[in-house]
């Protein structure tokens, strides 16, 4: 199918839209699977779920893949995620590029393995040119974490109290220069952020579905946008001046 023709019987398409992945340690329970055999197939789903993104004409997508609070987890899954997010940020970046991606790394790298991080600074300084689908990568990432750190670098460029408004703080943050997410998809039926774009996020729409991130696919795409094509945003005004 061509680019966003999947949409053509929704009203509004979110520009940005943000997924929390979560479930794939339940989808793994589920199936009397080791957890990180469902990381595994969570990692399979990102491609499933990029190109139907890509189908629907949305221009921006940001993955939440690993927390500042994921490090609490057991060595042996940590160690699994890192080795998985290690060999994707390699094994999929050509595909990546081919297809006009632009990739971006939204985190702290202190922390992150010296593989790793060359492995995101390479893939975002080879795609930063295309313009086809952004797509950002939250990993390593906490909202609270990135405001410190958006804090602690204006007041290194020497900003004076005057200077700091919503907008100039908006540029220090990982996601400078992207717009916030209109809608945050978060799979497996939690109802909460879990520290995910808390400043971006203010106004987004939230959709959450049961459904394990291994097994959320195009048709559970199609529901979620459905559902954001029915809500009424109106960032705090009336109803008829929101229009
Ligand atoms: C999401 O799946 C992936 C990460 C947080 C890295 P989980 O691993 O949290 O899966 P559940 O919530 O235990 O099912
Ligand atoms: C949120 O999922 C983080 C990611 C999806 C990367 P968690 O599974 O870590 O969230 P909590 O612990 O249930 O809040
Ligand atoms: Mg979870």
């Amino acid at each position: 199918m061509a680019e966003g023709d999947a949409g053509a019987s929704l009203g509004k398409i979110p520009q940005h839209v943000a997924f929390i992945m979560d479930g794939n340690g339940r989808w793994a329970q589920a199936r009397g699977l080791p957890r990180n055999a469902g990381h595994r197939a969570g990692r399979e789903n990102v491609r499933r779920v990029l190109d139907a993104c890509g189908e629907f004409g949305i221009k921006h997508v940001t993955l939440y893949a690993f927390s500042t609070e994921n490090w609490k987890r057991p060595t042996d899954e940590v160690r699994g995620l890192m080795n998985l997010f290690e060999n994707a940020t390699d094994s999929e970046l050509a595909e990546l590029h081919r297809n006009g991606v632009q990739i971006r790394h939204l985190g702290r790298q202190e922390g992150l393995s010296p593989l790793l991080r060359n492995r995101l600074n390479h893939a975002a300084q080879q795609t930063r040119n295309n313009t086809k689908l952004v797509l950002s990568i939250a990993l390593n990432y906490g909202g609270r974490a990135e405001i410190v750190d958006a804090v602690r670098r204006m007041i290194e460029a020497g900003l004076r109290p005057e200077d700091v408004t919503e907008e100039s703080l908006s540029r220090y943050l990982y996601t400078a220069g992207l717009p916030d997410p209109d809608l945050v998809v978060r799979t497996a039926g939690e109802m909460r952020l879990s520290n995910f774009m808390v400043w971006q996020a203010a106004y987004a729409e939230y959709y959450s579905t049961p459904t394990f991130w291994p097994d959320f696919d195009r048709e559970e795409l199609r529901k979620a946008l459905a559902s954001y094509d029915q809500r009424h945003r109106r960032f705090g005004q009336l109803d008829q001046q929101a229009k």
